[in-house]
C-alpha cells in the first residue's frame, strides 16, 4: 500500500494505469498550485516547514516528518485499502455489495455531497491565510501550516472522486472549487461557517476544535457510504482530521492555562485588569466559544430534512458509527426527538427518524464536543479557578433549521428583541473583545518563545524539543 512518489501526482490508486484521468488531473494540478499561491498561507512560499507527509496509508507510514517548502508539499491521492466483499450497511440496499462505480440514479446527490465536502477544504485555507503573520510561536505556526497543507490534500481527495467518477460535470465542479472564495460577495463558499472570518488565533483554535470536528462527523457519515471509493477516501482523511482537532483543543487549553496563572498571580478575575495584564479573560473566551459553537452546529443542516432521508435510504450517507448502532439500519418505523417552538417555549417532539438524521448527527457531534469542553474545564479546576465553560443551548444564535432567526438566550429561553439586545454583549464577542484579542496578535518567531497570552505546550512535535526550529524563514 505504498504511495508512489515518483509520479507528478503521488497516489496509491494506480493513476498511471488510467492515462485519461492522469492527464485530466495533471491539468488541474497547476491550477491548484496557482490557487495555493494566491489564496494559501500569506507570504510563506520560501519557508522551510517541519511537516508530516504520508508515505503510505497504513498506521506505520502516514507520519513522516521533515522540512518541506509548502508549495513543494506532495499533495496526492490516497485511499484506504479496499475491504474485500464490503457490503452496504444501511438503507434500502442494506446487505448488497458496496458500489465500485456510481449507480446512475444517485449520481446527482453523490456529486452534491462530494462538492459540498470538497468546498470546505480550500475554504478553511482561505479563512486562515493571514494567521501565519501573527503566530504566537514557531510551534503554532508549524501546526497551522500542517493543517493548511492537509486541507489542500482533502481538496485533492474530493477532486479525484469528481474526475474519476463524474465525467465532464465532475471536471467542471473541480474547476469551480478553485473559483469560489471564502467570504466573497459574488462567489462565496457553499456553507455559512466557511464564509466567516478567522481573524485571530483564539478564533483559529476554536475553529479547529469546533468546525474541524464538524468535518470529522461528516467524514464519519460518508465513511459508511455504499459508494466504496468515497468511504475509502474519507477514512484516510479522518486520520488527518484528528490532528486538526488536537491543535484546537490544546491551543484553547494553553490559553486557559495562561489566563489562570495570571489570575492566580494577581488574585483577580476582573476582565479589565486581566486585559491590562495581557491575557484573555475567561468570559471573553466563553463568548467566542458561543459564536463558534452556534455557527458550526448550523453546518449539520435543517433539523428535519427530506434530503437527509434520501441520502440515508439510498445508501450514500450513513450515520456516525453506523455499524455500532443496534437498530434495523433502515429506520422506516423509527422516531427521533427534535426540538420545536410551541407558543413561547421550546419543546421536544418525536419525528420520523429518517427525516431527523441531520439532528441525530448534530447530537452526536454535541456529545463529542461536550467531552472536549469538559477537558478544558479541568484546566480551571487544576488551577483552583472557579469558572466553567459551557456550550450554549442548541437553539442559540441559529441561522438554519427551525430556530433560524428566533431569539434564544444561551440558557434556552426564548427572549424578546429587547432582551436579546440587552444580553447579546455578554453572549457573543463584542467589538471591544475582537479589538482586544486582535491587539494581542503579533508574530513570535524565536525558537522556544511563546506569546504572553498563551502557555507553551507540554511537548513538541514528533518528540522534538519546544525550542526546535519548526519553521525556518529562509
Ligand atoms: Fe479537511
Ligand atoms: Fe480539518
Amino acid at each position: 500500500m505504498n504511495i508512489d512518489y515518483s509520479q507528478k501526482i503521488p497516489n496509491n490508486v494506480g493513476l498511471s494505469d488510467d492515462r485519461t484521468l492522469q492527464r485530466a488531473l495533471e491539468h488541474w494540478q497547476p491550477e491548484f498550485l496557482n490557487w495555493w499561491a494566491d489564496m494559501g498561507p500569506d507570504g510563506s512560499a520560501a519557508f522551510d516547514v517541519y511537516l508530516r507527509t504520508a508515505v503510505s496509508v497504513d498506521p506505520a507510514g502516514w507520519a513522516n516528518f521533515g522540512y518541506v517548502k509548502m508549495p513543494d508539499y506532495r499533495w496526492g491521492i490516497f485511499l484506504n485499502p479496499a475491504e474485500s466483499d464490503r457490503r452496504i450497511g444501511f438503507g434500502d440496499h442494506k446487505g448488497e455489495p458496496a458500489w465500485q462505480e456510481i449507480p446512475g440514479e444517485y449520481r446527482a446527490n453523490l456529486r452534491r455531497i462530494v462538492v459540498t465536502q470538497g468546498d470546505t477544504e480550500p475554504a478553511s485555507v482561505e479563512q486562515q491565510r493571514h494567521l501565519g503573520l501573527t503566530a504566537p510561536s514557531l510551534y503554532d505556526l508549524r501546526n497551522l501550516f500542517q493543517i493548511n497543507v492537509e486541507e489542500g490534500r482533502h481538496l485533492w481527495a474530493m477532486v479525484y472522486l469528481l474526475h474519476r467518477y463524474f465525467g465532464r460535470d465532475g471536471r467542471e465542479e473541480a474547476e469551480a472549487l478553485l473559483e469560489r472564495r471564502s467570504g466573497d460577495q459574488d462567489n462565496p463558499r457553499i456553507l455559512g461557517a466557511f464564509n466567516e472570518r478567522t481573524p485571530d488565533w483564539l478564533s483559529f483554535f476554536l475553529f479547529t476544535f469546533f468546525t474541524d470536528r464538524d468535518g470529522k462527523f461528516q467524514l464519519c457519515a460518508l465513511a459508511e457510504s455504499g459508494f466504496d471509493p468515497l468511504a475509502r477516501t474519507t477514512r484516510f482523511m479522518l486520520t488527518e482530521e484528528a490532528h486538526h482537532m488536537f491543535v484546537g483543543e490544546s491551543g484553547i487549553a494553553r490559553i486557559l492555562q495562561r489566563t489562570c496563572e495570571v489570575m492566580n498571580q494577581h488574585k483577580t478575575d476582573d476582565p479589565a485588569t486581566l486585559r491590562s495584564l495581557g491575557v484573555i479573560d475567561l468570559p471573553a473566551i466563553q463568548r467566542y466559544l458561543n459564536f463558534h459553537y452556534s455557527v458550526t452546529i448550523d453546518l449539520f443542516g435543517a433539523d428535519l430534512s427530506s434530503n437527509a432521508a434520501t441520502f440515508y435510504s439510498t445508501g450514500i450517507k450513513g450515520r456516525f458509527e453506523e455499524s455500532k448502532l443496534t437498530d434495523d439500519h433502515v429506520l422506516k418505523e423509527a422516531t427521533y426527538p427534535v426540538l420545536e417552538i410551541s407558543g413561547s417555549e421550546i419543546v421536544t417532539r418525536e419525528a420520523p427518524a429518517l427525516n431527523a438524521l441531520n439532528e441525530k448527527l448534530r447530537d452526536d457531534y454535541i456529545r463529542d464536543t461536550l467531552a472536549g469542553v469538559g477537558r478544558w474545564n479541568k484546566v480551571m479546576q487544576k488551577n483552583g479557578i472557579d469558572f466553567q465553560l459551557t456550550v450554549p443551548h442548541k437553539a442559540f444564535n441559529r441561522q438554519i433549521g427551525s430556530f433560524a432567526g428566533v431569539k434564544v438566550a444561551p440558557d434556552g429561553r426564548i427572549v424578546s428583541a429587547a432582551d436579546w439586545e440587552a444580553g447579546v454583549r455578554s453572549w457573543l464577542p463584542t467589538e471591544e473583545d475582537k479589538a482586544y484579542v486582535q491587539s494581542l496578535m503579533g508574530r513570535v518567531a524565536e525558537p522556544g518563545k511563546f506569546a504572553h497570552w498563551i502557555a507553551p505546550p507540554p511537548m513538541g512535535i514528533n518528540k522534538q524539543p519546544l525550542d526546535f526550529e519548526y519553521v525556518r524563514f529562509g
